[in-house]
């Protein structure tokens, strides 16, 4: 039987120290021009033993690939060039300093680029089509753009390698650009990368290749890259993809020798598709080769629900169970599950690190965050 505890070999090699991952999360704590901030360096020293595996919020990887948030928050960390290079050093050697392996999210927002709309620059996406939910228009890339871009992820790779991290993930879920070209909802190319499942494929195949060619050349050799994927994309009666296309992209990808695959889930590390007898788990698992581990995420407060989840997956995340407990995985290891806070309160916030904007985005009445457990009780007690 799988123990949370299990130490774990890596396909090129890095060793975890147990199954549990902290999934990425924006920490609402960036400065302008996407720099991170000692809140960002405090949130994640904080959170240096909280996995066997950290994997660092999205960083957009071109300068029109965000930022993803309104004007006026804190802005979306970025990774697009050198100048990053001090801020990066620096939240590796955060992540790593108890043991966690530091994996860096990359990631480009396309048409969610909504600070550039307020700023009155374009906002880049795959097709120029009308979406209900945006106030700006969709400027489509052009075929050099798009080339430009594979190579940004590439870049962003050797930056991630250069600032010592042990890996990178590469953000194909969550209506972002990657997604966004394999979405019918999204993408009505008529080149190379629209119309048939094969050419919306393209541009996460591009991506994947040259992340994993950049990770060989110049990477240690167990360079860790995993990928995320959001398992379908069904909203109502439209259909951007389906889980079977998505297990499509799944199969393409396995040539790369991926290390990880991430399913993104918002409800529960078992949850199924509508109307579907199999798990997303079950779903996905039989595309994988025995090499390529599955990262199930969504719902896990406590070390029992880990546990459980582990006969789904191979790696939990587990995701705002570690806001609320930055030493989940230490004390899963020390033998001291029944210490886990699995609710917030006013006893332990100060001791949780939370940047002012992550506090902020989760108490503001216009959240569309998922509850913290604890949140509602602890803000009447506050009053
Ligand atoms: C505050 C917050 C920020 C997030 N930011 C990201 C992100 O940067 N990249 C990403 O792929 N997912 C992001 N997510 C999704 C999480 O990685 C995770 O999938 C989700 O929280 C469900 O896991 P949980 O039930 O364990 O919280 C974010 C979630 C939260 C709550």
């Amino acid at each position: 039987m799988k123990k949370l505890t299990d130490s774990i070999r890596l396909r090129h090699g890095a060793q975890l120290t147990n199954r549990i991952v902290q999934p990425p999360m924006k920490t609402f704590s960036g400065l302008k021009k996407g720099f991170n901030s000692q809140e960002t360096l405090d949130y994640y020293q904080r959170r240096s033993q909280s996995a066997a595996m950290i994997i660092a919020e999205y960083h957009y990887v071109s300068p029109e690939g965000g930022p993803a948030n309104r004007l006026g928050s804190p802005e979306q960390l970025a990774a697009f060039s050198d100048d990053y290079l001090p801020g990066l050093k620096e939240l590796a050697k955060r992540i790593k300093s108890k043991g966690n392996k530091a994996i860096l999210q990359i990631h480009h927002s396309g048409y969610q680029a909504h600070q550039r709309a307020s700023e009155g620059l374009p906002v880049y996406g795959v097709s120029a089509v009308d979406l209900d939910f945006l106030d700006h228009e969709i400027v489509p890339l052009s075929i050099e753009q798009i080339k430009q871009i594979v190579k940004d992820f590439g870049q962003a790779t050797k930056r991630a390698i250069k600032a010592g991290f042990d890996g990178v993930e590469i953000h194909g879920a969550n209506h972002y650009l990657i997604q966004q070209f394999f979405s019918k909802n999204t993408n009505y190319r008529k080149d190379q990368y629209g119309g048939s499942l094969e050419n919306r494929m393209r541009f996460a195949l591009e991506v994947t290749d040259e992340v994993t060619r950049v990770a060989k050349d110049f990477g240690p050799e167990d360079f860790i890259v995993g990928y995320r994927i959001s398992p379908e994309e069904i909203h109502g009666q439209d259909i951007g993809y389906n889980a079977e296309e998505a297990r499509e992209l799944v199969a393409a990808l396995q040539p790369y020798e991926l290390d990880y695959l991430h399913l993104s889930l918002w409800g529960s590390y078992d949850s199924k598709p509508k109307d579907s007898q199999q798990t997303f788990s079950e779903i996905f698992q039989p595309v994988l080769d025995e090499e390529t581990l599955l990262v199930l995420v969504g719902g896990v407060f406590d070390a029992d629900s880990a546990q459980r989840a582990l006969d789904y997956t191979d790696l939990v995340a587990i995701g705002r169970g570690t806001l609320i407990e930055p030493d989940f995985a230490l004390k899963i290891s020390q033998g001291r599950p029944e210490f886990i806070n699995s609710h917030i309160s006013k006893e332990i916030l100060t001791d949780l690190a939370w940047p002012t904007g992550l506090y902020e985005a989760f108490t503001s009445p216009r959240s569309t965050l998922p509850p913290i457990p604890g949140m509602q009780e602890m803000l009447k007690e506050l009053q």
